[in-house]
């Protein structure tokens, strides 16, 4: 069942110019200059109920964006999104009860206070019952081990231990929808592990729906269930990671060859072609042609091969490339 339901969002930041010097600053004060920003071009998709969507794209392509207007905090400039039967910039307080925000450069958690009174804040703030509070607090102490966190301020924990505290409380009031925007940034590997199952267990236990931003692929990989692949404010892709890894290995294939004895240069009609150190990368597309075809042409050529590998690039070459390219179809998809 869809939870969430976006439709030709559009989103366009006004900004005021600015101009150098203390006359211009005084002119801008009197008389405001704007320039525009269009964030989000039109942006058509839908969210499962349950499902782990990793919405990723490069620097400035509108995640933040998105994630901010879907959870109430931003209005957009046209379109429609409905969270969970309501439009969540237009019911902000319903909607805050059913999801939480987590973002890795913004903490949740009250700087000053020991964690705990966050903690209690939260619960009066979200109306979480007396048993509630117990079993979660419980369940997080174990999950995510911070109970000896409980009574220090925020500003004394280092990065990966707010990062706990900060999931942890957020997930007080039984969220049914969890945006997560950068959540493991500039954690350790252990630390991003731990986050990492924590996040898969409060989708398996719980049926919440996650969707989360990363600039690292290895959370996609191991959390998402989707992606969807935004740039320059536009959807690229949406589908699941299986079939865009195997469509794009399929069609970038590199067949690396070592010959005997010292070949110069090599050359095969409609391939693309690399030497590196110790012999030659033939870049081919799985489709079209097979590594057996290859190497016949290369023996039809008087070539004595001494060795081959066949590699298919990692999901990190394939965002790399897709993010370079700008849009699938450039890369052949
Ligand atoms: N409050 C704002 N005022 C003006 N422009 C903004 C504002 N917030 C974002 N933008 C612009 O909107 C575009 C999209 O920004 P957004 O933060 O959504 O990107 P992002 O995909 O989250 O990028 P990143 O991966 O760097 O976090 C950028 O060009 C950014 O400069
Ligand atoms: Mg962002």
């Amino acid at each position: 069942m869809e939870i969430i339901k976006i439709e030709n969002l559009k989103k366009t930041y006004q900004i005021a110019k600015r101009r150098e010097g203390f006359l211009n600053n005084f002119k801008d004060l009197i008389k405001k200059e704007w320039e525009y920003k269009t964030a989000l071009k039109g942006i058509d998709t839908s969210i499962a109920e349950g499902e782990i969507v990793g919405y990723i794209g490069p620097n400035g392509a509108g995640k933040s964006t998105t994630i901010k207007i879907m959870s109430g905090i931003l209005y957009p400039s046209s379109g429609n999104v409905v969270v969970d039967g309501i439009v969540p910039y237009e019911n902000k307080r319903v909607n805050a009860k059913k999801i939480s925000l987590i973002a890795g450069q913004k903490s949740n958690l009250y700087w000053d206070l020991p964690i705990i009174d966050t903690f209690q804040l939260m619960k009066r703030i979200y109306k979480i019952s007396d048993s509630l509070y117990k079993h979660n607090l419980d369940l997080f102490c174990e999950t995510l081990d911070i109970k000896p966190l409980l009574n220090i301020p925020t500003r004394q924990l280092s990065l990966g231990q707010r990062m706990r505290a900060d999931f942890a409380v957020s997930m007080l009031h039984n969220p049914k929808i969890v945006y997560l925007d950068e959540p493991t940034i500039g954690l350790d590997v252990v630390a991003k592990d731990r986050i990492r199952e924590f996040i898969k267990s409060i989708n398996d236990s719980r049926n919440t729906t996650i969707i989360i931003t990363s600039h690292d692929i290895v959370d996609i990989e191991k959390i998402c269930d989707r992606v969807i692949i935004i740039d320059n404010g536009e959807l690229i892709y949406s589908g699941d990671i299986k079939t865009l890894k195997e469509q794009y290995s399929n069609k970038n294939c590199i067949m690396h060859v070592k010959f005997d004895g010292n070949v110069e240069s090599l050359s095969l009609e409609n391939y693309i072609i690399e030497k590196d150190e110790d012999g030659f990368c033939i870049y081919f597309d799985r489709t079209i042609n097979t590594p057996s075809q290859i190497l016949y042409k290369l023996l039809e050529d008087g070539k004595k091969i001494f060795d081959f590998t066949l590699t298919e690039p990692s999901l990190e070459d394939t965002i790399k490339m897709i993010y370079k390219n700008g849009c699938l179809s450039n890369i052949n998809l």
